[in-house]
């Protein structure tokens, strides 16, 4: 069984933790910019959540062959252990991995306003906006306003334990 792991990372959180796995399954992550083919049974894809995208998503299922596994492992900052944010991951998945055989594993990543590019710092900006702007806004809206401007960091190295489990059961 030959596992391939990949990463379409922005400010690093998705490879921070396409690199944990890969250690621990004795394997290099690799960047999805590097890479153009791939040799694999199964891939696991870690890509950041980018108001309603996930980076490098369709460019790694193009690498796969349809009849092999593909694990996505989404990084965000919101959190998975949400019903909610469960739903709306795999609405989005569903729209890009359709019928192909697929897991999704879900993880929490980090945001330094301070570090974002200008395209990304105006989109949360007018979020935010959007957001203040709104009546009845959530939980996750409040914290977003709340921390706008901040520096947030939910990565937790002991998030990838069940994902290495799973990378393991197919090993077996
Ligand atoms: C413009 C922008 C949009 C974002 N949209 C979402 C989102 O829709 N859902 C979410 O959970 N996180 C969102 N995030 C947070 C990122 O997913 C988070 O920073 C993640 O750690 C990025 O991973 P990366 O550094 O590997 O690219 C957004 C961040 C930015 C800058």
């Amino acid at each position: 069984m030959k596992i391939a792991v990949t990463y379409s990372s922005i400010y690093g959180a998705s490879a921070y933790y396409a690199e944990l796995l890969a250690d621990k399954l004795g394997i290099i992550a690799q960047d999805l910019n590097d890479i153009d083919k791939l040799d694999a049974d199964v891939l696991f894809h870690f890509g950041g959540l980018y108001a309603g995208t996930i980076n490098g998503l369709k460019k790694a299922c193009s690498l796969l062959p349809e009849d092999r596994l593909f694990v996505l492992c989404t990084v965000g900052l919101a959190d998975p252990g949400k019903e909610r944010t469960r739903d709306e991951i795999m609405k989005l998945s569903g729209k890009i991995l359709k019928d192909r055989k697929y897991k999704v594993f879900s993880l929490r990543g980090d945001m330094d306003y301070s570090k974002l590019t200008i395209r990304h710092s105006a989109m949360m900006w007018a979020l935010v906006k959007v957001l203040k702007a709104k009546k009845n806004r959530t939980e996750e809206d409040e914290a977003l306003i709340e921390t706008y401007g901040g520096k947030l960091d939910f990565k937790n190295p002991d998030a990838i334990l069940p994902i290495v489990r799973f990378a393991e059961s197919l090993e077996e």
